[in-house]
């Protein structure tokens, strides 16, 4: 797949501004700073297309990537981050939730983990979602440059465990830095949009 136009569509902090067409999209989640919106812009070959910080809770609006006019990848705000008020957390998880829930043009989600790290309760409840929901259950581990390359299979075991997946195919290492396994995400993506 060639990525030859790129558009930052539209930005919605609620329902009616979400793209009104049939577009096939497809959506990243994760915790907070697990590097979803660092994932979409390594992924398009564009350093600060999508907004990114050290910080958790960067990423507080649904923003919709129009690729190709073709599909659109969708960056959502992370959850699970402690350090914001209760209001602040409801309000990213009913954004998040309800494009989710009610958005039809979805064809697939991606699940993003940190590699370093166990998934977390919500991490595991998001992906029993994302089965239950038809999804196929693919798992991006980001952050690969971070660990040495004799914890790799350790952690991805883990993470396999932990989340329940049924097939190690299902599971990505990804790296912003170094874009390891970005081809093969692509052929994936080019996949799941031609389907
Ligand atoms: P929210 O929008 O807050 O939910 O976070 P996010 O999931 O979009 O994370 P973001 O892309 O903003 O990345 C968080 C931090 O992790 C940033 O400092 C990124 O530079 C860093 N990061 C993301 N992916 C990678 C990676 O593959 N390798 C390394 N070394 N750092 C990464
Ligand atoms: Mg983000």
């Amino acid at each position: 797949m060639k990525i030859k136009q790129i558009e930052l569509e539209q930005v919605a902090g609620f329902k009616a501004q979400w793209p009104k067409d049939e577009m096939v999209e497809l959506a990243f989640v994760g915790r907070s700073n697990v590097g979803k919106s660092s994932f979409i812009n390594s992924f398009l070959g564009r350093k600060n297309l999508a907004k990114t910080s050290s910080k958790p809770g960067k990423t507080r609006t649904i923003n919709f990537y129009r690729i190709n006019n073709d599909f659109r990848l969708v960056d959502l705000p992370g959850y699970g981050y402690a350090k914001v008020s209760k209001a602040e957390k409801d309000k990213w998880d009913r954004l998040i939730n309800e494009y989710l829930h009610e958005r039809e043009n979805l064809r697939e989600v991606f699940l993003l983990v940190d590699i370093r790290h166990e998934p977390t309760t919500l991490d595991k409840q998001m992906y029993d979602w994302i089965i239950e929901s038809g999804f196929t259950g693919f798992v991006i581990a980001t952050k690969y440059d971070k660990i040495s390359r004799g914890q790799i299979q350790k952690h991805i075991k883990q993470i396999k465990k932990k989340l329940n997946i049924a097939d190690e195919g299902l599971i990505f290492a990804y790296s912003s830095e170094t874009k390891h396994n970005k081809d093969v995400l692509e052929e994936q993506v080019e996949v799941i949009v031609k389907a």
